[in-house]
């Protein structure tokens, strides 16, 4: 069997939780294959809300076994506290949860000293999450890195190594810290990590895939802020995109069934990068407002724009892109007026090709569109949906060449269409 991927076409927080938990039935084992706890992934269900960071997705859909796979970089003291609450809420994950020893750890160091770069950069600064990302993978490719398997043999004198190699580099550029009470934290995290299966994740996914059992691959972060992709260096520091699920879980590119995009309706940016169709008035400090488009980590408020076919339609071919997922439409109920950006112009010239820059001298071009101004939340069939909506789904299925298969029309479970 072939493994399925989802993934974010945007900057991010396009409704991938919601996403995955809905699909979970379908599926044996949910994997996760980057990121870490810069990730938040919001599920509702049943009046609850829970906020994942680096615990997949399919925890809450029968009892799955959800894998963190070797391209995620792992903070113990977050996914401590991630799973402690967990359990209290009455999920004990202890058994559905494995690890895999090849994801990176991140140390307490690792966040100091994405503060500490964060802090040298001045007005040119990313916006981080401040979660020690950036760092951890920069050691994992200088080779530096400590790996969840490293946890079981010779632990202390290898953290001690890499603690004092972090602590040189804060020491010559002067950043002050104090790391006692987030060490402490984060070893208790280390001894937590052994009640949990530590596995070669790339062997037991393979041989779930060789027994026909079906896997789905959770991305986390989005298209636009791939190390490679993306906005750079306005970017997150591991490849989003669906080879980043080959990667990041040691699936064979041949293995890769379905790849679900999601976007939003509109657009979305946290932290600092350029965007294209940002949104500087009331109409975009509404769309904040409709949809809580608030971080549901750092709680930074998102700024807010139309939606962006250039963009998408370069992360759909970059991802290869066989089913989108639209998310949000709901937040939009109310506008007379929606508009989709279909290329920019660029000096003199229009640009239909997502182009090397988008900051500087770029002006977006609008198609417009006819609002359905009525309440969608409680449509549960495509047939339902007002015309005006139809027509909007129906132009980006045109112009990406990719069908619409889901629509999401409210944060629940249940508020969401699969097309036939
Ligand atoms: P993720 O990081 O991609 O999982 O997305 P986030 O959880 O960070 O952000 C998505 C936000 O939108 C969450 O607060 C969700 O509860 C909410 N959400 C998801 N789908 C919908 C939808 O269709 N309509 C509305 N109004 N909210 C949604
Ligand atoms: P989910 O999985 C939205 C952004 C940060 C910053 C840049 C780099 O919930 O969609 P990092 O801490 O990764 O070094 O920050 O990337 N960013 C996200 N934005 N959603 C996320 O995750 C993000 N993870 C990182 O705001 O601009
Ligand atoms: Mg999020």
């Amino acid at each position: 069997m072939k493994a399925d991927v989802i993934l974010g076409l945007q900057w991010g927080d396009e409704g991938k939780g919601k996403v995955v938990d809905v699909l979970t039935p379908h599926y044996d084992v949910v994997a996760r294959f980057q990121g870490g706890p810069n990730a938040g992934h919001t599920l509702e269900f049943n009046g609850e809300r829970y906020i994942l960071r680096s615990i997949p997705s399919g925890i809450f859909q029968g009892n799955k076994l959800n894998i963190i796979g070797n391209g995620v970089v792992l903070d113990p003291a977050v996914f401590r506290s991630e799973a402690e609450a967990l359990a209290r809420s009455g999920h004990d994950l202890t058994q559905r949860i494995a690890l895999s020893k090849k994801a990176h750890l991140i140390l307490p160091t690792h966040r100091l000293l994405d503060a500490a770069y964060e802090a040298a950069k001045g007005d040119d600064k990313v916006g981080t999450t401040g979660k020690g990302i950036g760092p951890t993978y920069t050691d994992k490719v200088s080779r530096n890195g400590l790996r969840v398997g490293d946890i079981l043999h010779d632990f202390e004198a290898k953290y001690a190594k890499a603690k004092a190699r972090h602590e040189q580099i804060l020491r010559e550029m002067n950043f002050e810290y104090d790391l006692a009470e987030m060490e402490q934290e984060w070893l208790a995290g280390i001894e937590y990590l052994k009640r949990f299966q530590l596995i070669d994740s790339e062997h037991v996914i393979n041989r779930i895939l060789n027994e026909e059992r079906s896997v789905l691959c959770e991305g986390a972060q989005g298209t636009m802020l791939d190390i490679d992709f993306g906005s750079y260096p306005f970017v997150t520091s591991s490849n989003t995109i669906c080879a980043g699920a080959c990667t990041g879980l040691g699936i064979a590119p041949n293995k890769i069934g379905e790849v679900f995009g999601i976007f939003k309706a509109y657009c979305t940016r946290v932290g600092a990068g350029p965007f294209p169709t940002e949104l500087f008035d009331e109409v975009g400090e509404e769309i904040c407002q409709i949809g809580h488009e608030f971080g549901s980590v750092t709680g930074r408020k998102r700024r807010c724009g139309w939606l962006d076919l250039v963009a998408l339609k370069y992360s759909v071919m970059i991802n290869g892109v066989t089913s989108l997922i639209m998310m949000k439409a709901d937040v939009l109920n109310d506008f007379e007026t929606i508009k989709i950006a279909t290329s920019y112009k660029i000096g003199n010239e229009f640009v239909t090709e997502f182009p090397y820059e988008i900051g500087g001298d770029l002006t977006p071009v609008y198609t417009e569109f006819k609002g359905w101004q009525c309440d969608i939340n409680a449509i549960r069939r495509y047939e339902d949906f007002p015309p005006e909506l139809k027509a909007y789904v129906e132009f980006i299925e045109a112009q990406t060449g990719v069908p619409v298969k889901i629509i999401s029309v409210g944060p629940d479970r249940e508020a969401t269409i699969v097309r036939g």
